[in-house]
């Protein structure tokens, strides 16, 4: 049985997961907007990746014999500076939701809920390929500079992201 302090914690991770999705999808637009659509698609990827977090979630909290409470998501921001603003804020946000989830993990640990501990696990592992991801992107974005032809062709190559859920989906 899950306490009422883990419940507590895992509801408000999956808000934090869906406004992460929604904010990648206000990325999204600002990219298709702004000429950019293959960062528009990278965005679109992270956005579903981040829907099948909160999903991951609402179904360990179901399977687990915890109330679902899902609450309302605040707005994103819907306008940056530049491509390199938005991707040094994607990591930013990412590194806030490393925070977040080390935080249920010791949670975990201290109350000793095994199974939550286990779970978690793979968000622990998620996040670092999370970051991971974003510092690569962000790494060639500051190599590029004012380069816009250069900026094309990442542009390509982001577009190329698609969003494969893993073979455990939903688990
Ligand atoms: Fe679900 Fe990008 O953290």
């Amino acid at each position: 049985m899950l306490s009422k302090t883990m419940e507590k914690a895992l509801n408000e991770q999956i808000n934090a997961e869906f406004y992460s999705s929604y904010m990648y999808l206000s990325m999204s637009t600002w990219f298709d907007s702004a000429g950019l659509p293959g960062a528009g698609k990278w965005m679109q990827a992270q956005t579903q990746e981040e829907l099948f977090h909160g999903m991951k979630l609402l179904g360990y909290l179901n399977e687990r014999g915890g109330r679902v409470t899902l609450k309302a998501i605040k707005q994103p921001p819907v306008d940056w500076d530049s491509t390199l603003h938005v991707f040094q804020e994607v990591l930013t946000h990412e590194q806030k939701v490393t925070e977040l989830i080390n935080k249920l993990v010791t949670m975990a640990l201290a109350e000793k809920d095994h199974a939550s501990n286990i779970f978690l696990q793979w968000f622990v592992s998620e996040q670092v390929e999370e970051e991971a991801n974003v510092s690569a992107v962000l790494n060639k974005l500051k190599l590029i500079g004012k380069d816009t032809t250069a900026l094309f062709t990442l542009d390509e190559t982001l577009g190329q992201r698609v969003f494969t859920p893993p073979p455990a989906a939903g688990k």
